[in-house]
């Protein structure tokens, strides 16, 4: 009997779910040859039923890449474990619709500000809220096939730029109406402070996976226009991909479970934390992983590169 069971998720036609990998087998080359094998087909994996450890989550880490520190420093908690951080967004909140949203990311690929991409993301829950603070994950090969000829073909040769600090008041495309930013916490802001002057970092909107799968990769959040169009026709041609593929996107919500790690490709998806009810606390374990698909750069390194 094989050890990892793999099955479809539950609800959605994007990622897998795998049960029995433990601190027993986790370093099994069989066992990690299937998670990789799965991770690279589908780019979503919830493993169920997993022990509550750091120590297991930096080893199934580790199956994918060695850790990697977050693309902003200020993110680093844990000198000797870089690439281990908790993640709590308590005091961001926004109004939406009369009701205060607290910890709410919008849609993001992580990094999109760096010109490396790490190759992936381990995320567990530390504290779970009673309602909402669910995670949701788009996949990118998904969005290529759904966005409408017209944007798909616009786009095939086109960059994006994108800067840390375009975010919450100052997120500038794909924003979504009557949402409104009402407290940011002091964390927050020092790390917006900090990263002011950060180079913008550049990204193709569409790039072809080895598989031969093209992958539609555009972040809203953090993006601040087209490479060579940062004008009014560029600025509303990035605003309705931003829109379609709010439209067209068929997101998988993932509901938490304590035994739960979550691992996505940040080559292929995009992923978003929908926020809960302020009163309630939630915090969440990531693990970060090393890689680069070496497409991105900083802009200041395209000098002489060309306009599609
Ligand atoms: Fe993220």
């Amino acid at each position: 009997m094989p050890p990892l069971t793999v099955q479809p998720l539950d609800g959605t036609a994007i990622g897998a779910q795998i049960s029995g990998l433990n601190l027993a087998n986790v370093n099994d080359d069989v066992v990690r040859a299937e998670v990789r094998d799965a991770f690279e087909r589908v780019g979503l994996i919830v493993f169920r039923d997993m022990e509550q450890s750091d120590e297991l989550q930096l080893a199934v880490s580790g199956i994918i890449g060695p850790p990697q520190e977050h693309a902003l420093k200020q993110m680093t908690q844990d000198p000797n474990n870089l690439g281990l951080i908790e993640l709590s967004y308590e005091g961001n909140i926004v109004i939406e619709n009369g009701k205060k949203i607290e910890g709410l990311v919008p849609w993001h690929f992580d990094a999109c500000y760096s010109d490396k991409l790490n190759r992936a993301a381990l995320l567990r829950a530390l504290v779970i809220t009673p309602e909402d603070g669910l995670t949701g994950f788009v996949d990118g090969v998904q969005l290529y096939k759904s966005v409408s000829t017209e944007l798909r073909t616009s786009f095939e040769n086109l960059r994006v730029i994108y800067h840390p600090t375009a975010t919450h008041n100052n997120q500038l495309f794909g924003k979504t109406n009557g949402r409104k930013w009402i407290s940011l916490s002091e964390k927050m802001r020092s790390l917006y402070a900090a990263n002011e002057d950060a180079p913008r970092a550049v990204h193709p909107a569409i790039w072809q996976r080895q598989s031969g799968e093209h992958v539609l990769h555009v972040s809203p959040w953090q993006a601040v226009g087209i490479w060579g169009h940062e004008d009014s026709e560029g600025n509303a041609l990035l605003e309705s991909l931003c829109q379609e593929i709010y439209q067209k996107m068929e997101p998988y919500w993932h509901k938490w479970e304590p035994t739960d790690l979550v691992l996505w490709d940040n080559w292929r998806f995009i992923h978003s934390a929908g926020g809960n009810d302020p009163q309630y606390k939630r915090a969440m374990r990531r693990t970060t992983i090393k890689g680069d698909y070496g497409l991105g750069s900083y802009e200041a390194d395209l000098v002489g590169d060309t306009v599609a």
